[in-house]
């Protein structure tokens, strides 16, 4: 229940927000706030306030779950406008974060103090949004434009030591209880007699130029989304305009980015995010240990996984075939913590102490002996993997998680090739390992619930987002992919050109069209992949035999510096390569294929349709536990574009009508490939939407 007390002692004020779990400004605690503050203004014995969070953090801003309903006053920038205005002083005791608006009220404070270590930001263009309680227009008054710019349109939050030095915060204080902190600051701002001092009194440097240098930069960076440029332009407004109309100007763009469908996109990601962790077979079972990790294999995957571990104060254990192989792994993972030195992820000490003591990479499986849970990284080939299995059986410790992370194999047939299944689970990362955020968590037949419990715990400790997924050919999301991906190269065959898909696909938001992303991974894996899958190929499958002629051309991709596109010193990115078209054309002729154009409506609708279909059969045989999984899955680990919240939430905001008659009228032409999903159909009938399940 959400509270505001008021509680005066030696002529403070103490105005404490209660609202668990993270004190979000719901119209209740809007409501104690402004009563509180007009106790404070009348109340003779208080002559200064400090308004606190109760728990673990200051204030987590507005109340994510209000919008999108009608707005119910006071609302907050009236609230903050009313404690700015206070004749007395106020001061901000803040600890853990103030975020949103939650910064914006310690914005409207006089004074503010801060933990060490808070997180003071405006993350609101995450959400879709911008500052839209006076923190666009106050912030670039108090710190300057530049880091005012920074926060608003990255969403990124400063921690207290840099709050104080661009003069958000006046002071940091080093001890562990916030609200003695702010009280004692208030009493020597009574007894020195310090004055109110609003922001909103503050000038505001005027910068066109730089305005329009970071609109150029952000323009560029966008891919689609809106609200940075927005939040930009209601930052132009506070150079411009007086401190009330800035305020009014702000207010309107905050409206006009409530109602767009990027918000809705981008808060349904937000709760998406929270809800993978929500899994009842785990709910109150404790994880096992895992500060000793192995990693059996260090190549692409190896090594990244090692490095993320590390990265994150474990100790890790990578084993490889022989010495030479090893030495690879350390260099690389030596560079990649090189990289994170660079990023500011790492200091020297850390670098050293992960050198000298967290990381071996030796040669057999001895070493392994006192390991908590290993990660084997080895390659895509079930032979090898049962191996490895049966090896790691022999010599880990009881109690001890074997993981694979593999991206399509069996995980039940891995854990058969060793006596403990209850032990084995996949944990699928994504390439870079220590850089992508998506963990898919692969749970078999067999494994045991504290099993599950440790690979979510585990994700935590990386940063990494577990999203559970039941065992079939690719899991969720390379599943996913294999039929989208299909999708796209009928259309490749029927005339449409891989650069043209791509270009359709980037403009759509994603971060690289389907035939960039193959030229990155390597023609061989997908080459390698359609080989394990021909003995259980439909008839009327149709193979992307212009892929297998670039495959067997030795077109890798980026790594042979030729694939769908020619990478050299030049075009680090790739250009387009004249000679594809020539092979696309003979793989149409060799099927008697008469090609026709495509129009990039067209193709998004074909790509989507195909990965929604396939989203839903995955929903249905519960590899994914609710479609709005599926949306985790795609936005951190396959570029799918933020603000459009995923494709099943994408499904959801055409209508699954939209989706199902345009499979309907794909099927005209092939109707192997394009049969809706049953579920789908039923949504459909029903009238109901993806979303009503992830609330079943
Ligand atoms: N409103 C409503 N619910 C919120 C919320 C918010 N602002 N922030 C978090 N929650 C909910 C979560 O959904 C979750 O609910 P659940 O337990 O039912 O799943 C619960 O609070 C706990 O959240 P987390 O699991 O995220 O807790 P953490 O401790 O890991 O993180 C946090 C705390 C850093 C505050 C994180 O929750 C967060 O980043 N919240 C969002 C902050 C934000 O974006 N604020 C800006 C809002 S927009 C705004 O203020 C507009 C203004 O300018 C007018
Ligand atoms: P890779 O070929 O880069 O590395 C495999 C490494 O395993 C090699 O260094 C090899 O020497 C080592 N190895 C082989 N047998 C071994 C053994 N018995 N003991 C110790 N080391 C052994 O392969 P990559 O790309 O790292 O893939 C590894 C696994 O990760 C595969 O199952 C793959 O499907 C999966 N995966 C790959 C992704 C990618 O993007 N490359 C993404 C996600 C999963």
């Amino acid at each position: 229940m959400a509270s505001v007390t008021y509680e005066i002692v030696q002529n403070v004020a103490t105005i404490t927000v209660d609202n668990a779990p993270v004190n979000a400004l719901s119209h209740a605690v809007r409501q104690g706030l402004s009563d509180a503050f007009a106790r404070f203004e009348n109340d003779p014995d208080a002559r200064v306030a400090v308004v606190v969070g109760a728990g673990r953090l200051f204030l987590g801003g507005a109340d994510i779950s209000e919008f999108g309903k009608p707005s119910q006053p006071p609302i907050l920038p009236d609230v903050i406008n009313q404690i700015e205005a206070c004749s007395k002083p106020v001061v901000a005791g803040i600890h853990g974060a103030a975020l949103g608006g939650g910064l914006e009220v310690a914005l409207g404070a006089h004074y503010r103090i801060a933990r060490a270590g808070t997180k003071l930001g405006l993350p609101e263009v995450k959400l879709g949004l911008l500052p839209g309680a006076g923190g666009t227009q106050r912030l670039p008054r108090l710190v300057g434009l530049d880091p005012a710019i920074d926060m608003i349109t990255s969403g990124a939050p400063v921690l207290a030591d840099r709050a104080r030095d661009i003069g958000l915060i006046d002071r940091v204080d080093t001890g562990n209880d916030i609200c003695a902190a702010a009280q004692a600051y208030a009493q020597e701002l009574l007894q020195t007699g310090a004055p109110v001092r609003p922001v909103s009194g503050l000038g505001v440097q005027q910068a066109d130029e730089l305005l329009a240098d970071r609109r150029a930069k952000l323009a560029k960076t966008a891919r689609g989304e809106v609200a940075a440029l927005v939040a930009l332009d209601a930052v132009d407004a506070a150079t411009k305009l007086p401190f009330a109309e800035g305020l009014a100007e702000e207010r309107r763009l905050f409206l006009y980015l409530i109602d767009t469908p990027q918000r809705a996109g981008m808060i349904h990601a937000f709760f998406a995010e929270r809800a993978v962790a929500k899994l009842p077979e785990i709910k109150g079972v404790a994880p096992r240990g895992f500060a000793r990790i192995g990693v059996i294999g260090g190549g692409t995957m190896g090594a990244g996984i090692a490095t993320s571990a590390v990265l994150n104060n474990m100790r890790v254990t990578l084993v490889e075939r022989d010495k030479d192989a090893a030495d690879r792994a350390h260099a690389t993972i030596t560079r990649n913590l090189g990289s994170a030195m660079k990023r500011g992820k790492l200091d020297q000490a850390g670098y050293d102490r992960i050198l000298n003591d967290n990381l071996r990479t030796v040669v057999g499986y001895g070493a392994l002996s006192d390991a908590d849970l290993v990660i084997e990284a080895v390659f895509e080939d079930m032979a090898v993997k049962k191996e490895v299995f049966a090896e790691l059986d022999r010599v880990l410790p009881q109690g001890a998680i074997l993981a694979t992370n593999t991206s399509y194999l069996d995980v039940n047939e891995i854990a058969g090739a060793t006596s403990r299944p209850a032990d084995v689970i996949g944990l699928h990362f994504f390439s870079p390992a220590h850089i992508m955020k998506l963990l898919e968590v692969v749970v078999a037949d067999k494994t045991a619930p504290d099993v599950t419990a440790t690979a979510f715990a585990l994700a935590k400790t990386l940063g990494k987002a577990a999203v559970r997924a039941g065992v079939c050919d690719g899991f969720i999301g390379n599943r996913i992919l294999s039929h989208y991906r299909a999708a796209a190269d009928h259309m490749v065959l029927d005339g449409a050109s891989p650069y043209q898909i791509d270009k359709a696909l980037t403009d759509f938001g994603f971060a690289m069209g389907p035939y960039q992303v193959s030229d990155l991974a390597g023609l061989d894996i997908g080459y390698a992949t359609r080989q394990r899958k021909l003995a259980t190929a439909h008839p009327r499958d149709r193979a992307p035999t212009f892929a297998d002629a670039l495959f067997h051309a030795g077109r890798l991709g980026q790594k042979t510096g030729r694939g769908y596109y020619i990478y050299d010193s030049d075009s680090p990115k790739g250009r387009s390569d004249p000679e594809l078209e020539a092979i696309v054309t003979q793989a149409r002729s060799d099927a008697g294929i008469t090609p026709r154009r495509f129009s990039d409506d067209e193709i998004v609708h074909r790509y989507m349709a195909a990965m929604v279909n396939e989203g839903a059969r995955v929903v249905t045989e519960g590899i994914a536990q609710r479609p709005s999984d599926v949306d985790v899955v795609f936005l951190y680990g396959y570029g799918f574009p933020r603000w459009r919240g995923g494709p099943m939430k994408y499904a959801d905001m055409q209508g699954l009508d939209v989706i199902l008659a345009d499979i309907q009228g794909f099927a005209k032409d092939d109707n192997h490939f394009w049969t809706p999903a049953p579920l789908l159909t039923q949504l459909v009938a029903e009238g109901r939407n993806f979303d009503s399940l992830n609330k079943a």
